[in-house]
C-alpha cells in the first residue's frame, strides 16, 4: 500500500510542477464561438446557474473532479478544495480511494465532511479495483466518507504507459451492471482526460447509467504523466500517446447527440476559463468539471490562491451568460454559436 501512496505523491508532483498538457492536446473548445449580444436586457444579478445534482442543489453548475486522497498533502488538497465548492455552492469529488481500500488508516485524507457538511460529494474508485473490491466493498468506500455518489473511472491509456499498470480491460461492462444495481443514479461513469465517446456512452446508458463525465482529452494527460515517470518502452509510448483521446468538445457534443436530452452529462478536461465553461454549458453538458487549474493553484498558495483562481472562473462564466444575453444554462443553450473546424469533424465523423 506505501507504493500506492509513493505512487500518488509522485503523481501530485507531476501535475503541480510539470507539462502534464502536452503540445497537440486540445479540447477543441477553440471550435466553438459564443455569439456576443450588444443589448443583453439583463443585469449580471439576473444569471442563475443553480442546478441538480446527486439529488443536491448547487449554486453553480460546476464540479471539482475527483483528484486525490491517501496522503497527508493530498488530504489538505481534498480539505481546501472542498472547502470553497461548500462555500460557493459547486459539486466536489474525491481521487481514486484504492488507497484507504488498501489501508484504513489512509481514510483520513479522504474524509471532507467537516468542512464541506452540505456539498455534492462522489467518492472515487477505478473500473478494475471495483472489481476486485466488490459491490460491498465498494459501497464501503463510498458511506465511509459520507459521499452522494460513486465516480467509476476508466484509464485504459494511462494503465497501458504504466510500468505496473493493468494489461486485460474485460469484464468492464458486468462491473458497470452490478453498480448500477447498487448505486441507480447516484453512479457517474468518468474517463481521465481520454474521453468517453458515444458507442461506449451509449452501452453504458443502456446498463442504466444516468450521469456520464466524458473528461476528454485536452487538459491533464494521464497517459503523459506516466511517460514523465516511466523509462524505456513505457516511455517512448507514453510519448507517442501522450495527445491520444477524443477531445472534450467532440466528445461531449457526440455523447449528447447519442444518448438524448435525459442523461445528465459532465465535460470535463481542460476547461481552464469560464468561458470554456460556457462553451461546454451551451454544448449540452449539465455540470462543467475542473481539476488541474484549482489543483495547481492550491498548490502554489493554498486555500486563498485557489479561491483567487476560481472566483475569476465565475466571474467569467457569468459574464459570458450576460454577453449571450442568457440568464440559465437553457437560455444558453438555444443562443446561436458558431462551430468550425476540426470540431466539425469529429461530430460528423463520430
Ligand atoms: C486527476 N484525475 C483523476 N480522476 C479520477 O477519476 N481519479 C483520480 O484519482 C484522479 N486523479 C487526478 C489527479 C490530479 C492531480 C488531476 C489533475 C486529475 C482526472 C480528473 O478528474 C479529470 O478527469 C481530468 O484531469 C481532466 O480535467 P483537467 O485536469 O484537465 O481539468
Amino acid at each position: 500500500d506505501d507504493i500506492t501512496a509513493r505512487r500518488k505523491d509522485a503523481h501530485l508532483d507531476l501535475c503541480a510542477m510539470g507539462d502534464v498538457e502536452p503540445t497537440g492536446n486540445s479540447t477543441l473548445l477553440e471550435c466553438v464561438k459564443l455569439v456576443h449580444c450588444a443589448m443583453p436586457e439583463m443585469s449580471v444579478e439576473d444569471v442563475d446557474l443553480s442546478t441538480a445534482f446527486l439529488g443536491k442543489r448547487l449554486r453553480y453548475p460546476l464540479l471539482v473532479t475527483g483528484m486525490t486522497g491517501g496522503t497527508e498533502r493530498a488530504g489538505a488538497v481534498n480539505r481546501d478544495l472542498a472547502l470553497l465548492a461548500e462555500r460557493h455552492g459547486l459539486a466536489f469529488g474525491v481521487g481514486s480511494q484504492r488507497a484507504m481500500s488498501e489501508d484504513a488508516s489512509r481514510a483520513a485524507s479522504f474524509q471532507v465532511r467537516q468542512v464541506a457538511p452540505t456539498v455534492a460529494l462522489l467518492g472515487n474508485i477505478g473500473m478494475f479495483q471495483a472489481i476486485g473490491l466488490g459491490v460491498e466493498g465498494t459501497r464501503r468506500l463510498v458511506d465511509g466518507i459520507g459521499a452522494d455518489g460513486l465516480a467509476l473511472h476508466l484509464n485504459a491509456g494511462q494503465e497501458l504507459t504504466q510500468p505496473e499498470g493493468d494489461r486485460d480491460f474485460q469484464g468492464g461492462y458486468r462491473v458497470v451492471e452490478l453498480l448500477v444495481k447498487a448505486f441507480g443514479d447516484r453512479l457517474l461513469v468518468k474517463e481521465t482526460g481520454c474521453g468517453i465517446g458515444p458507442d461506449v456512452a451509449r452501452r453504458l446508458v443502456d446498463l442504466g447509467v444516468r450521469n456520464i463525465d466524458v473528461s476528454g482529452l485536452g487538459g491533464t494527460s494521464w497517459v503523459r504523466v506516466e511517460q514523465l515517470r516511466a523509462s524505456r518502452v513505457q516511455a517512448q509510448l507514453g510519448a507517442e500517446f501522450s495527445a491520444w483521446g477524443i477531445p472534450t468538445a467532440a466528445a461531449l457534443a457526440s455523447v449528447r447527440r447519442a444518448v438524448g436530452p435525459d442523461v445528465h452529462l459532465v465535460a470535463s478536461g481542460g476547461l481552464r476559463t469560464g468561458l470554456d465553461a460556457a462553451k461546454v454549458l451551451a454544448l449540452g453538458a449539465n455540470l462543467a468539471g475542473v481539476a488541474l487549474p484549482l489543483f495547481r493553484a492550491q498548490q502554489a498558495g493554498g486555500v486563498e490562491a485557489a479561491e483567487a483562481a476560481l472566483e475569476v472562473i465565475l466571474a467569467s462564466l457569468r459574464q459570458a451568460l450576460v454577453l449571450t444575453g442568457s440568464r440559465s444554462c437553457a437560455e444558453l443553450r438555444q443562443r446561436p454559436r458558431v462551430v468550425t473546424g476540426e470540431l466539425k469533424d469529429w461530430f460528423a465523423a463520430l
